[in-house]
């Protein structure tokens, strides 16, 4: 899955970027905002030797933005694009599909605030979904302004909840305060119901952002990319302007688990004291996908396509020789050369998720040939060593 993530944002012009695990807990304080629930219950933060305040990194993009101006990515012809996959932290409750510990894939670009980048980071996500060949992902895209247009917009939505307020969760009451937007992100049933009738913060765009919400929407419709416009998502960082997406797996349940989030933050670079920066980016959640893979395609492993199996103890040495031809045209293998019976190691090559067996016992190699089985289909053929990465390639779906 990772090396499938690298190929296509490397075909997207992005190069790879590695930030610490740890940093300076400001970074993140200052970068998600005081109202986003990863700043208020969710970050790991521990005091060095030097009573130094450390948070693991709950997220990636911030690191980011600290690195691409410490790092002199800003003398580089802009804008940059990186991307990065790795572990991140987060103290939620554990539950299905939440994890303290969680591993993504995202990328940023930095450096343009032109929304034909917006275009290209969902298209990258919806690329990188197509490619693993998940079906049932609903992209939500929204624009939730910039600090121009929003400060109206958040008063509108003061108005609106002010007197709702005794009836809405103790988490609302905070976010009424400090940052109302995040209202609409309220998962708590009770207060669906007031969420149809707030302000819809499409309606107060000012000209600028509309027009490049409208670019975004055109953009993505020029490429086929189906997505639905959804007023109340407004992503749980504070540093976000203008475009948010996430995409939703029909199998999880709505905004609480994205498979996917991102957005446009032209205020952070600023917001962390660095000069100004318009950027954008998103990150997938590899943990989750890899759950709903499982669900999709049980019994389907990952990057498996051949289990390699002797017939008798003299059969070892020509198995291993096939086996590493065939990973030399890229093809994943596993040798089983142990003493079990054939049926017992074709039982394990089914359970391990593999494609093909290989299959080469005495009277195969007075041959010079193996027998290739279809693991799905049962279907067996005799292949002559020669010609076994080209049948190899030809049964996984055309690949060479
Ligand atoms: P995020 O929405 O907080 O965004 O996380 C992105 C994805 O990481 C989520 O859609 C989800 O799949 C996964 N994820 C988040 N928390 C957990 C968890 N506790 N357990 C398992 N998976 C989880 C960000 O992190 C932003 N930095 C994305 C971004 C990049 N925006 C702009 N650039």
């Amino acid at each position: 899955m990772q090396q499938a993530a690298e190929r296509l944002a490397v075909r997207y012009g992005y190069r790879k970027i590695d930030t610490p695990i740890f940093e300076a807990t400001e970074l993140f304080s200052r970068s998600a905002g005081d109202a986003s629930d990863i700043v208020l219950k969710e970050m790991y933060t521990f005091t060095d030797r030097g009573e130094r305040s450390l948070t693991l990194r709950p997220e990636g993009t911030a690191p980011i933005v600290r690195a691409y101006f410490e790092g002199g990515l800003t003398e580089e012809p802009q804008p940059v694009r990186l991307f990065y996959i790795g572990p991140y932290f987060r103290y939620g409750r554990p539950q299905a599909g939440r994890f303290r510990q969680l591993h993504q894939l995202g990328v940023e670009v930095i450096g343009d605030d032109d929304p034909g980048l917006d275009v290209e980071a969902i298209q990258l996500a919806w690329s990188w979904f197509k490619e693993l060949g998940l079906s049932g992902i609903g992209l939500q895209v929204n624009s939730i302004g910039d600090e121009v247009c929003r400060p109206a917009y958040r008063e509108l939505l003061r108005d609106y909840y002010r007197p709702l307020l005794p009836q809405l969760c103790a988490d609302d009451q905070v976010r009424f305060e400090r940052n109302p937007l995040r209202m609409l992100d309220c998962n708590v049933p009770a207060d669906q119901r007031f969420k149809a009738d707030a302000p819809r913060i499409v309606d107060h765009l000012d000209a600028a952002c509309a027009a490049a919400f409208e670019a975004v929407k055109a953009g993505l419709r020029g490429l086929d990319i189906p997505f639905a416009l959804n007023p109340t998502l407004v992503r749980g960082l504070d540093y976000y302007t203008r475009t948010v997406f996430e995409g939703w797996h029909e199998s999880l349940g709505g905004a609480q688990n994205a498979l996917v989030g991102g957005g446009r933050y032209d205020g952070l670079a600023a917001e962390l004291g660095f000069r100004s920066t318009p950027g954008m980016g998103f990150a997938i959640g590899l943990d989750r996908t890899a759950v709903i893979l499982k669900q999709e395609r049980p019994g389907e492993s990952d990057g498996l396509d051949v289990y390699a199996v002797t017939v008798s103890a003299e059969d070892r040495g020509q198995v291993i020789e096939l086996a590493s031809t065939l990973r030399g045209h890229g093809f994943g293998v596993i040798v089983d050369a142990g003493e079990a019976r054939l049926d017992a190691k074709l039982r394990k090559a089914d359970r391990r998720g593999a494609r093909l067996a290989l299959i080469v016992g005495p009277e195969e190699r007075a041959h010079g040939q193996a027998i290739l089985r279809d693991m799905r289909d049962k279907e067996q053929v005799s292949v002559g060593y020669g010609e076994l990465p080209a049948a190899v390639g030809k049964r996984l779906d055309g690949r060479v």
